[in-house]
This record gives structure tokens, sequence and C-alpha cells, in this order.
């Protein structure tokens, strides 16, 4: 999408020189060819990142990954039971059998941060849990 220019601001920021010259390295490896984009979408991961959890209004989706061992005793059914209870969030979920005792699950969610926040901390409450990330992505930037 094309910003109009009044939909701009225009701002001077000052950065170590070495900091500039690797930022642009990175972005354009990432195929970004335009410093300005790449500083906006780095703004929009910083934002999704850190701010998500103490804005409980927000809106957005989230992706949620989790590795557990399961050996432990009822822990599938507990995850299960968990997404029983948010269903008006989980969207989808991915199971993946990594090893003999290992699982991936991929659960995508939508709706209100409080509520991915919640769902993520029931989650890593559980026995057996071995990681746990939840990728946030606010839908307002
Ligand atoms: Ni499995």
């Amino acid at each position: 999408m094309k910003e109009k220019e009044e939909n701009v601001k225009r701002i001077s920021i000052s950065l170590p020189p070495t900091l500039l010259d690797l930022f642009d390295k990175v972005s354009s490896s990432m195929g970004y060819n335009e410093r300005s984009r790449a500083i906006q979408a780095a703004m929009r991961n910083f934002i999704s990142e850190f701010q998500w959890s103490q804005e409980p209004k927000s809106r957005g989706s989230a992706v949620i990954l989790l590795i557990y061992n399961h050996e432990v005793g009822g822990l599938d059914e507990k995850i299960t039971d968990i997404q029983h209870k948010y269903r008006n969030l989980v969207s989808s979920t991915l199971h993946i059998h990594l090893d003999e005792i290992k699982c991936l699950a991929v659960i995508v969610v939508r709706g209100s941060s409080f509520e991915i926040k919640k769902i993520g901390e029931e989650l890593a409450s559980l026995r057996g849990i071995l990681q746990l990330k939840v990728d946030y992505f606010e839908h307002s930037v």
C-alpha cells in the first residue's frame, strides 16, 4: 500500500553509523529497497513484541508455538481442554509429531490481547511443556 503524503510524518533521528550500516545491510538482504519501509516494519515488530501484553484493549492475531512431551500423562487432553475453553479465539491448530516423545503444536488465535495472553499463560502452566512462544500481531498497526 502506498502512503499518501498527508499520512506521513517526517522525523530525523540520530544513530551510531555502524548501527545504520548494519541495518541497511540486513534490510536490503531481506528485500527492502527503501529505508523508510524497513524502519516501519522494524517499528511494527517492536510494537508487536512489547506492547501487546500491556494493552488489554488491543485486538490482534497470534501464533502460539508449543513444544511438549506427549508422554506426560494427560497433557494432550489438557491442551485440548484449554483450546475448547477458548474456542472463540482459536482459528486453527496444527500438530506435528517431532520424534518419539516431543510434539509441536501451532495454535492460531485471534481476539483481544487480554484473552490471548490468558490462553498463553494457561498453556505455559501445564507440566510437560518444553517451549512456548506467543507471536502477537496487532491489527491496528
Ligand atoms: Ni504428537
